[in-house]
This record gives C-alpha cells, sequence and structure tokens, in this order.
C-alpha cells in the first residue's frame, strides 16, 4: 500500500490505546506541520502557479483538520498540550543533501511532503481498523482517505515539474531510506513514533 516499503507492526496500535491524550495531541500538531509545510512551499515557490492554487485549498483542508483533532481533545475534556519532538521526520530529513538547483529543491520538498502522507495515512487506516474505540476508529478511517489523495497529489507534483525518471529514482531510494528509520520506530504513542 503507498509504495511504503515496511508496514507497521498493528501492536503500535496496543500502545496507542494505553495513551489517547497523547496521540490526539501529537495529531493536532501534525496538522498544524501540514498546514505550515503548505503555506511554506506558496512563500518558497509563488511561480508554481499550479502548486499555489493547490496549497491553498490544502491550508484550508489541514487546518480543518487541526480543528477536528483538538475539538475531539476537548470533547474528552482534555487541552491541547505542547508539540512533541518528532524523531521521524528528524531523520527523514537527513536524506536530502542541502543545496542544488531550485527545481531539485522543490522535489525534494515535494518527495518529502508525499512520504509524510503516505506514512500518515498508512497509521490511519491501522488505527481506523485496529482501534477498540469505534468512534475514534471511524474518525481516522475518514482522515485516511484525505491523506492518500494528499500523498497523490505531491507525488504527482513531484513527477510534473521534476524529470520523471530521476524523480521516480529518487523515490524509491527515499523509500528504502524510510524503512530503515521505520524498523526502529513503532514504539511510541505518536502518530509517527
Ligand atoms: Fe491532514
Ligand atoms: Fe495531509
Amino acid at each position: 500500500m503507498l509504495g511504503l516499503k515496511l508496514p507497521t507492526d498493528p501492536r503500535w496500535v496496543n500502545i496507542v490505546e494505553k495513551n489517547i491524550e497523547e496521540i490526539l495531541t501529537d495529531h493536532a500538531f501534525c496538522e498544524q506541520k501540514a498546514t505550515s509545510t503548505a503555506i511554506s512551499l506558496i512563500v518558497s515557490f509563488p511561480e508554481y502557479t499550479e502548486l499555489v492554487q493547490e496549497m491553498v485549498a490544502l491550508v484550508k483542508e489541514e487546518i480543518s483538520h487541526f480543528k477536528m483533532v483538538h475539538d475531539k481533545i476537548l470533547e474528552r475534556g482534555w487541552v491541547l498540550g505542547r508539540d512533541r519532538r518528532d524523531d521521524y521526520v528528524i531523520e527523514l530529513l537527513k536524506f536530502f543533501p542541502k543545496g542544488g538547483s531550485r527545481t531539485t529543491q522543490l522535489v525534494h520538498r515535494l518527495l518529502y511532503a508525499a512520504l509524510i502522507e503516505a506514512r500518515s495515512c498508512e497509521r490511519f487506516r491501522l488505527l481506523s481498523e485496529e482501534l477498540q474505540d469505534k468512534e475514534l476508529a471511524t474518525f481516522y478511517r475518514n482522515l485516511m482517505v484525505s491523506e492518500a489523495n494528499h500523498y497523490t497529489m505531491f507525488l504527482g507534483f513531484a513527477r510534473q515539474y521534476g524529470e520523471k525518471k530521476e524523480v521516480d529514482a529518487k523515490w524509491q531510494e527515499l523509500l528504502e531510506y524510510e524503512s530503515k528509520i521505520m524498523s526502529n520506530l513503532g514504539k511510541k504513542e505518536t502518530v509517527h513514533g
């Protein structure tokens, strides 16, 4: 599914289930970061008109996801906590070299975004299938569909703006690299932990 090389161990859901407040807090900030990424792509690459248009739509969608998660936190009588450290994202960023042409930079940012969307989608699918809390399971099913669309959109833009063969090769390398990161994760109650 989604080209990912290493599926998440379903036992990760058992860890999550013991601390719903933690996953919701981390998840809220994932949605905030998705919003910020979309804004930052507009700021960095304003001349890519089609991308800008899609990012405007994405900003609205991701901030609405943030609100949905925030509402869930409030419904359960909690208050949103501080952002959590995302080791997955820190490791992922190391894959991309600094510098390169503007197009290369854009392609890297798009592939990075595509992968985070893909992995989040995979995690949401697992939650939607395995969570005992059926209300939350349905919540994650709906979000999973959105994130799958985002994954395809980002990958599509990378192929459109970059050299397709090079982009596909880079994407495969990135998937390999990501599977190695993932082999050490799946032990924390965070979206990518
Ligand atoms: Fe989202
Ligand atoms: Fe997304």
